[in-house]
């Protein structure tokens, strides 16, 4: 065999471990500043649970963890934002989003969070160790800093244009445009985030890993051992910085809200939130081995453990560069077999946005759609970014549940247990001769598991779940084309196969949906009574059997799986996304540049004065005027004001307003209008006056 044969199939082994004793699967954990949307969904948290409930299913020896990313930015912008401290802010989303996660049926082992003290411990520890051991550089630099706020300004601190892709609203470690890792010093015109002000240069020190000492090997463990099985983003991305040369990196801050840096002479310093964050892996692994009465080393320093992280595609360079040079140095550790990062969800074609509100949030997805997690988790499937950036819109939710969901899934299973409740009393009859259509499909049946499975352990949750549906398609077709209906009366014998042979579909579909559809296969196994059963029916054991149902099995009542879902349901969820934009555009909005710069002399021309609306009418045939008269101490004035489409004449008479008197009077559609009425905007756009903060005297000078 030529070498280079033999040295592809070396590495080919070496990078994808055959038959692991043991899995740790983690999730990203998720920024505790806000709740959780369809993005976070699509992009971890379901595929995550797929893959683990899998491999359960396999009774292999699985642990899901995931928990709260405490620490960072985002939670004490948030934090300021509110009036409150940070820990309220965690404390509430933690709880938020560790229940959401628990409903949405993501069957996470253990879900921590980064502000327990065991964390606290763990990130210490580590940092500790890697600090005895000489693997940071110590330095003195100067970094970004908010004279105003009187604070360092790091990470989200800062905004600024990238120097790379020149997007302007980079942040201080990362730009979301491009995906490229920075530091705050390289933003090109930065801005502090909490004052807009143009910050200064402060020198102060930091523990910096030295990622360039880990380019030797990153190469060799990412570009060479991986090159075949990650994901090709993942690989790009990863080679990219490799190319671009590594820089050290700070994991050290100057900020308040974080794990203080245990070491001598860093008072008023805390760790980078994405150094103490993946260690919340471990950290949450512990609390659950301690629960459960486990060893946490065997999930993460056992060779014959397989890790996995399923993260978002801005998560790539921390879990694939950062994280494992710190396991790396640290020295104890395995590094991560595979990191299937997915691209990102759009909603209705724009962005997701937390502050902006542009989501589905999943709290209020299932208030609004009560046991229907798994329609949600079937889009999210079926759109799964996997290899670009994909789109959920709402028509197409519908349009998946009524037409797949509904239509195929739901229909296949509702005629079955329909009609075996309607010939046999719900018992299952006994098959006859098998047809040739019979053995076929029998047969086929045997074939879904491995074929479904083949997908998910490549990654491929869309494959994977269009796979499953091609074995309810099966069914539907098999029934669609036999017609036992038809055949009840003139062909009994005939018809008691076919039932049985849809029942055996129906039994199978019920097994492999579970990782993707976990409440429908729960209620599918209820309808077909798998409490009863004499075998426990797993992944790994359907293939081996040619009956999965047994004759004279007695079926439970019969329900239904899906249920339609009706436009105003849709249209309702549009609205909500139109209203959302709207408020935050309002809050956004773009505020007009100053005018040019006027004399005291050009200001104290306008004579301004207090009055008040003493009569309101409508202007006749006018949809925006209001004629009205307002006493302005001197005088009563017409005023023809285009207020009417927000206040009716009752609501505006008897305000007190502020009026220019000296402004030339114009004719408004025939009715001269002496003065003008000062007046501002609200959030939502609706105008609004401007008043003396007391009644005053009408007439009173305003300057
Ligand atoms: N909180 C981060 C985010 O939402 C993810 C942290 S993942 C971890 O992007 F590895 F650091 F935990
Ligand atoms: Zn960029």
């Amino acid at each position: 065999m030529p070498y280079f044969i033999v040295y592809v199939i070396l590495h080919y082994k070496m990078s994808q471990m055959k038959d692991p004793k043991r899995y740790t699967i983690t999730a990203a954990l998720p920024y505790t500043n806000g709740p959780i949307h369809i993005g976070h969904l699509a992009g971890v948290y379901v595929p995550a649970d797929i893959y683990a409930r899998y491999l359960r299913l396999q009774n292999k020896d699985v642990l899901f963890v995931c928990g709260s990313d405490e620490h960072g930015v985002p939670i004490t912008i948030k934090a300021k934002k509110e009036g409150v401290t940070p820990q309220d802010i965690v404390d509430k989303y933690h709880e938020m989003i560790k229940t959401s996660f628990d409903e949405f049926g993501i069957d996470l082992d253990y879900y921590g969070r980064t502000t327990s003290e065991i964390h606290h411990q763990t990130a210490s520890d580590f940092f500790r160790k890697l600090n005895e051991n000489n693997k940071f550089v110590e330095q003195t630099t100067e970094q970004l800093f908010d004279e105003e706020a009187n604070q360092f300004l790091a990470d989200r601190f800062v905004t600024g244009t990238c120097p790379k892709c020149g997007h302007e609203e980079a942040y201080g470690d990362q730009c979301e445009k491009c995906g490229t890792s920075l530091n705050a010093t390289d933003l090109i015109n930065p801005k502090s985030a909490i004052t807009g002000n143009t910050p200064s240069l402060k020198t102060t020190k930091h523990w910096f890993l030295p990622l360039d000492q880990y380019d030797d090997f990153l190469r060799e463990w990412i570009l060479k051992e991986h090159k075949e099985d990650w994901k090709s983003n993942v690989y790009g991305q990863c080679k990219s910085w490799i190319d671009e040369g590594l820089r050290p990196r700070a994991v050290t801050r100057d900020l308040d809200w974080g794990i203080p840096v245990p070491v001598d002479g860093a008072e008023g310093k805390v760790l980078y939130v994405w150094f103490d964050a993946p260690i919340g892996y471990i950290s949450a692994t512990k609390e659950w081995a301690e629960k459960n009465d486990k060893n946490w080393e065997d999930y993460w320093k056992k060779n014959d453990t397989k890790l996995l992280h399923f993260i978002g595609k801005d998560n790539i360079v921390f879990h694939c560069i950062i994280f494992p040079s710190m396991l790396k140095a640290e020295g104890s550790f395995i590094l991560p077999d595979n990191v299937p990062a997915n691209e990102f969800l759009n909603l209705e074609g724009q962005k997701l946005s937390t502050s902006k509100n542009w989501a589905v949030w999943l709290h209020e997805y299932l208030e609004e759609f009560p046991d229907q997690q798994d329609v949600l988790r079937y889009v999210l499937t079926a759109n799964a970014p996997e290899t670009k950036d994909n789109d959920f819109t709402w028509s197409d939710f519908q349009a998946r549940n009524n037409n797949e969901l509904v239509a195929i899934y739901g229909n296949f299973i509702n005629r079955v247990s329909v009609l075996t409740h309607k010939y046999y009393d719900g018992r299952i009859p006994e098959a006859g001769n098998y047809e040739e259509i019979d053995e076929k499909v029998l047969e086929e049946i045997k074939l879904f598991p491995e074929r479904i499975g083949e997908s998910i352990e490549r990654y491929r949750f869309r494959e994977a779940q269009q796979r499953l549906m091609e074995l309810a398609r099966l069914g539907n077709k098999y029934l669609a084309d036999e017609e036992p209906w038809k055949q009840f009366k003139t062909n009994p014998e005939r018809t008691k196969t076919i039932l049985f042979v849809a029942l055996q579909i129906s039994t199978a579909l019920a097994v492999l949906s579970e990782p993707f559809l976990p409440y429908t296969s729960k209620k599918l196994k209820q309808i077909l009574n798998f409490e009863t059963l004499a075998i426990d029916l797993n992944w790994s054991n359907i293939s081996n059997f040619d009956v999965l149902l047994p004759t004279n099995h007695n079926l439970n009542k019969t329900e239904l799986l899906f249920s339609k879902i009706e436009d105003q349901q849709i249209e309702k969820q549009l609205d909500k996304l139109k209203a959302n934009k709207k408020e935050n555009e309002a809050e956004n909005a773009q505020l007009e540049p100053q005018k040019e710069e006027i004399g005291f002399e050009d200001f104290s021309k306008l004579d301004i004065r207090t009055g008040t609306v003493v009569q309101a009418e409508k202007m006749p045939k006018a949809k925006k005027l209001l004629v009205l008269k307002v006493d302005i101490g001197l005088e009563t004035r017409t005023i023809v004001s285009g207020i009417a489409e927000h206040y009716t004449a009752e609501e505006i008479l008897g305000k007190q307003v502020s009026v220019i008197i000296n402004l030339k009077p114009i004719k408004l559609r025939g009715t001269l209008s002496e003065g003008m009425i000062l007046m501002t905007e609200d959030k939502g756009g609706k105008l609004v006056f401007v008043n003396p903060d007391a009644k005053t005297p009408n007439g009173m000078g305003i300057a």
